[in-house]
């Protein structure tokens, strides 16, 4: 949600800018801007529309502009025209702010800054924190005060204590052409450190081309960049140091590589990821599960009365799968809950009851508030997150990496796989500690070990996938139907047709069809069945010949060999068998598969679906 960027370095600023605006558009493309300290003064470029507009207003990069800032926008407060686009200059124009996140109490401080004579031109909340700054710094008279702090720097502190909400921040001020300030409340900010050059940004994506070293400041610190080097401080100005880290991913990561979009390339990196985030972790020879980031909880959770599971978007359905596989192999009563509901319904949280929260990116909102009540409410939290160091990774008491590698396409896929890879290994391990034997156990490991060469398999027939998207593609409403361990799958299936191709549909367990949504069944109805071996097989063709019998079009996800459905099936996707319990990690890759393919046949942007932010930080 909104992405920034700054660089402060002996180069010309504004290439980095774009081309990190580039690998941040995935968090927001609704419009953007950079401002380039240049000749004392302040220039700010901006428009509505992605980055490639912005190219087209641009000057040619000017080797004495070597600080500068860069935003791309995902429209909260204000509609996302041109006036809105970040930068924001303070009303005497010597302050420049980007930021993403969400300031709160923007309404008041408005109110109160007109008052003392600021004026406003946007109608953003942003707006009220470069105004803020802009108010202090012409209070503050000093250049250098009695702490040692230039005015610049004493009236961002001073500024940043009055705003509440969320922010990740780069300033700068054209009275200080060799300084850039960051600072960070709950929203993402790392700092790049390279060979004489800093890349402040909201993601190590925007910073890898140029170094591997980094800083994350912590909620409610500054950091000010000079060509010296860089400090950190709270906002009560007390000094901190944030050791240097590696950036644990690589450019070729985050590059296309071939493939004609980053979803695509991600649905293809399914069985690498699954390799590498069990890999080290499962151990079929010695038929042993190893999860180091929560080894010292695992005694605890066999005795937990209540595991709470909460997410959001397709890691909420992740979620909902690993509802079934606690039950199933750990025994262990489990809920799963949207964060943003969890958060606001006075939740219970007794002794012996352990959150796990899941979240791609480590960043939604949501999920963090959802931690900090369950927190506050005495409940161990862990978390399952793909982005080393974000948010919730350090919010919560412990954890465990998806090891993915980085996501860059809006709609979720191989973080999908990865978590429930990862609560399946949780579930195995606690159900070995509990109630599972050792040779029960084994089989589950032994099964685990063989799903990623299963999803090769199956990512062989996105042609065919891709006919059966061709076939249906004028059909505006469609539904996606599973039992079990499936019925999350339908639930994502249907996310995932929402979310790219803007086609309606709905993901339901099967049996729930007749209660309502078979009255949406007419003719040529695309219905999704996922109708894989498993317990509930014979009564999933019952809910298919209900289908068939009013006219609507079966889309059959079955298992290899499977002769029965085939006279029930318009179009079949055969899959290799799995145990049920693990079926859901093979299952959903057709349904990303459809997706795709429908929406590239539609002619949409896959990568940067309207509306749709990556990383959502605001509530
Ligand atoms: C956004 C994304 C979804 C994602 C959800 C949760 O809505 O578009 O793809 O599933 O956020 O994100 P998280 O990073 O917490 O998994």
């Amino acid at each position: 949600m909104c992405g920034i960027v700054a660089y402060l370095g002996k180069n010309s600023a504004q290439p980095t800018l774009i081309e990190g605006l580039k690998r941040l558009e995935y968090r927001g493309y609704d419009s953007a801007g950079v401002g380039l300290l240049s000749g004392g003064k302040i220039k700010v470029k901006k428009c509505s529309g992605r980055i490639s507009a912005l190219e087209e207003i641009l000057d040619k990069p000017d080797s004495s502009e070597t600080l500068g800032i860069g935003h791309t926008r995902w429209a909260t407060h204000g509609a996302p025209t041109t006036i809105n686009a970040h930068p924001h200059l303070d009303y005497t124009g010597k302050i420049a702010v980007v930021h993403n996140g969400i300031i709160e109490n923007y309404g008041t401080l408005k109110t109160w800054l007109k008052s003392e004579g600021a004026t406003f031109a946007s109608e953003t909340d942003t707006e009220v924190i470069s105004n803020m700054i802009g108010y202090f710094y012409a209070k503050s008279k000093d250049k250098t005060n009695s702490n040692g702090q230039n005015k610049f720097e004493w009236a961002v502190q001073h500024a940043l204590r009055e705003l509440s909400g969320t922010y990740g921040l780069a300033i700068v001020c054209s009275d200080f052409p060799d300084m850039l300030i960051g600072a960070k409340k709950g929203s993402p900010l790392i700092l790049g450190v390279g060979d004489n050059e800093y890349i402040l940004a909201s993601d190590a994506s925007a910073i890898v081309e140029h170094t591997k070293q980094a800083i994350y400041p912590s909620d409610n610190e500054m950091v000010i960049i000079t060509s010296d080097g860089f400090r950190t401080k709270t906002l009560d100005n007390v000094s901190v140091t944030n050791e240097l880290q590696e950036i644990e991913f690589s450019l070729e990561q985050i590059e296309l590589g071939g493939f004609e979009h980053h979803m695509l390339k991600e649905i293809f990196e399914q069985p690498a990821a699954l390799s590498t985030c069990m890999g080290g972790r499962i151990d079929v020879k010695e038929n042993k599960i190893k999860l180091g980031g929560i080894a010292s909880y695992l005694r605890e959770m066999t005795h937990i009365k209540r595991l709470i599971m909460t997410a959001c978007g397709t890691a909420f359905h992740a979620a909902l799968v690993g509802e079934f596989l606690f039950e199933h192999l750990a025994r262990i009563t489990t809920e799963t809950e949207y964060a943003s509901e969890f958060r606001y319904r006075n939740p219970i949280i007794e002794d012996g009851t352990v959150v796990i929260a899941i979240s791609q990116s480590g960043e939604t909102a949501d999920t963090l508030a959802a931690i900090e009540e369950a927190k506050e409410r005495g409940a161990t939290v862990l978390g399952i997150v793909n982005v080393v160091g974000s948010s919730i990774a350090r919010a919560t008491d412990a954890g465990i990496y998806l090891h993915a590698g980085p996501e860059i396409g809006v709609a979720s896929t191989k973080a999908f796989t990865a978590q429930v890879a990862v609560l399946t290994m949780m579930a195995i391990e606690l159900g070995r500690r509990k109630n599972l034997s050792n040779s029960e156990a084994g089989t589950c490991i032994k099964e685990l070990s063989l799903i990623p060469g299963k999803i090769s398999r199956i990512l062989e027939q996105s042609d065919s996938i891709k006919k059966i998207a061709a076939a249906n593609i004028d059909r505006e409403n469609w539904l996606f139907l599973g039992r079990g361990f499936n019925y999350p799958v339908a639930l994502e299936g249907a996310l995932k047709l929402k979310e790219i191709s803007y086609i309606h549909a709905e993901g339901l367990p099967a049996a729930e069809m007749k209660h309502g949504p078979i009255a949406l069944i007419s003719d040529g109805m695309p219905a999704v069945f996922i109708a894989t071996a498993g317990p509930q097989y014979e009564k999933i063709l019952g809910n298919i010949e209900e289908v068939k019998a009013r006219g609507g079009k079966t889309i059959v996800v079955a298992t290899e060999g499977d002769e029965n459905i085939k006279q029930l099936a318009d179009h079949l996707i055969a899959i290799p068998d799995a145990p049920e319990l693990l079926q859901p990690m093979l299952t959903v890759i057709p349904l990303q598969l459809l997706a795709y393919h429908a929406a590239v046949l539609r002619g949409h942007d896959v990568d940067k679906p309207r509306n749709l932010a990556k990383s959502v930080t605001v509530e």
